[in-house]
């Protein structure tokens, strides 16, 4: 895919999450994010508790070992993630901090993680999943909005722009492909960092997908018509996370319209000059988040090779339209 994407569309980085696990320890699960992608979103050894598990100790093996292989393999790499509410170590949760003190935890962590990666990573999710699940409220739970209300956002902007001003900096949620209150929430809120000059620089779309239950399709004509707005801001934008679940039906059938899920987006993300990546959540069933998650229930083949690695319909069908 990288190839195909490099000669056609070089603005437009093919991406992945990645696992360090695999990553150090499967070969074959390396020479195949290697050759595919141009760009790697370390999966979790980025988030706070991993790489800051104690107030005065930072664990960057893992994430070094990420950035070296991409570097190695000239493959940009996407930072994740920054300021969430979710993946905090007991001593930010736990800690009895005022708010003063969550303010300079924030601000310190940002400095150090961006401050280490500086010129390597090119661009961060700063602020991941601000709002409710469906709704167009901010998430009040998070610490950082504890401590300093809605103004966590740009205070966290800002300190990653001054810790790296070369990196591009995104604000990444999920359910904001249509026009609805989300979607319209973050608009607004876009908008008015961008007004009073805050250093935002990108929307990302998760996508994560859901065809579990009947097919439907995706609607690629009302994201395209609202992915414009934010467009029209100046912003750029970013497939993030993208998995299409199936669970446990992996008929010819069920993995062709997986297929189409995955064409469909990716024909939008090419269309567009904005579109900055294209980027899915693992690129191997063998090591997809959904199988943790949706393990009880069956399995989850979400993504474009499965889990011995051989390419599926959904790795041909964006391959053709390379
Ligand atoms: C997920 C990882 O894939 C899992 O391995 C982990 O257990 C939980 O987090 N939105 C995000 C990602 O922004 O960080 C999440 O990643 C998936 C949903």
């Amino acid at each position: 895919l990288r190839r195909l994407a490099e000669r056609r569309y070089p603005h437009l980085k093919i991406g992945t999450a990645v696992a360090a696990i695999p990553l150090l320890s499967d070969s074959d699960y390396a020479r195949v994010l290697g050759e595919q992608f141009n760009m790697v979103t370390p999966e979790n050894v980025m988030k706070f508790q991993f790489i800051h598990p104690q107030p005065d100790r930072y664990a960057f093996a893992d994430a070094d070992a990420i950035v070296d292989f991409a570097e190695l393999n000239h493959m940009a790499v996407h930072g994740h993630t920054l300021a969430w509410k979710e993946a905090l170590p007991r001593w930010v949760t736990e800690g009895n901090h005022d708010d003063d003190e969550l303010e300079h935890i924030l601000a310190e962590h940002i400095a150090t993680v961006v401050g280490r990666y500086k010129g390597r990573i090119a661009s961060w999710d700063v602020i991941n999943e601000p709002f409710e699940p469906f709704g167009s409220e901010l998430r009040t739970g998070s610490p950082w909005y504890q401590a300093m209300g809605e103004d966590y956002i740009a205070f966290a902007l800002r300190e990653a722009h001054r810790a790296d001003p070369d990196a591009k900096l995104y604000i990444n949620d999920y359910a904001l492909e249509h026009r609805g209150p989300k979607s319209d929430a973050m608009y607004e809120l876009a908008k008015s960092l961008l007004e009073d000059g805050v250093p935002l620089h990108g929307i990302g779309f998760q996508m994560h997908e859901d065809m579990t239950d009947d097919y439907q399709p995706i609607g690629v004509d009302a994201f395209r018509e609202n992915v414009q707005r934010f467009i029209d801001l100046g912003l750029e934008v970013r497939i993030s996370e993208m998995d299409v679940n199936l669970q446990e039906d992996d008929s010819r059938k069920r993995l062709k319209q997986q297929a189409k899920y995955y064409r469909d987006i990716f024909e939008l993300a090419k269309e567009k000059r904005a579109f900055t990546a294209f980027s899915i959540w693992g690129f191997t069933d063998r090591y997809s988040s959904l199988q943790d998650w949706w393990n009880e229930e069956g399995f989850g083949n979400g993504l474009i090779f499965d889990t011995q690695k051989k390419p599926k319909p959904a790795y041909h069908s964006l391959k053709s339209s390379l």
